[in-house]
């Protein structure tokens, strides 16, 4: 069997459920962490990281079975994985298929990182707003203190160690 049969043989389909396909690699984990899923809700998960694409040099895959992400997951993946693919799975096979779409404007999904920004003032209920300004490697800026995120910064809020 030639090597590429081989690899897609790795983990075999799913029946019913997502495939988000096209992760940059090594983000499958950052991927989990965003769709707040830890292993113990009990429906079947593989993880594939690290492999072959032709398009991407390497890339990580993650099959959800029984389970679809909302828009706002959607949002956060496409911001650690612009190129991600979403697949939806009925009996076996893929009855939808998109890439996930970086939005111009985030609102509400992060936080500012700048700790006197008007949006962290607790007793001022504003939510955050950023404008996308690098799509190739993320940067994003406030809306409202004009403060940078990064894409490390961005990685950081979304698996949660950020301050
Ligand atoms: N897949 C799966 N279970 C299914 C159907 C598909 O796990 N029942 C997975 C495939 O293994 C693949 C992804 O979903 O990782 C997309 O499937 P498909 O569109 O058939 O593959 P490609 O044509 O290679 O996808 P693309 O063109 O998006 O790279
Ligand atoms: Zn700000």
């Amino acid at each position: 069997m030639d090597k590429y049969k081989e690899e897609k043989l790795l983990v075999s389909k799913i029946e019913n459920g997502t495939v988000i396909d096209h992760i940059n690699s090594g983000r499958a984990l950052v991927v989990l962490k965003i769709l707040n899923i830890k292993g113990n809700e009990g429906y079947r998960i593989a993880i594939v990281m690290n492999v072959p694409s032709t398009t991407m040099g390497k890339k990580d895959i993650v099959k959800l079975e029984d389970y679809y992400p909302n828009s706002e997951d959607l949002e956060k993946i496409s911001l650690i994985s612009p190129n991600a693919t979403i697949n939806i799975i009925k009996d076996y096979e893929v009855v939808k298929k998109y890439k996930v779409e970086i939005p111009n404007r985030i609102k509400g999904t992060l936080k500012c990182n700048n700790p006197t920004c008007i949006t962290r003032k607790s007793n001022e209920p504003i939510a955050s707003s950023f404008t996308l300004l690098s799509k190739d490697k993320i940067k994003l800026q406030c809306d409202y203190c004009g403060s940078i995120l990064t894409e490390e910064d961005v990685i950081k809020e979304l698996i949660g160690e950020s301050q």
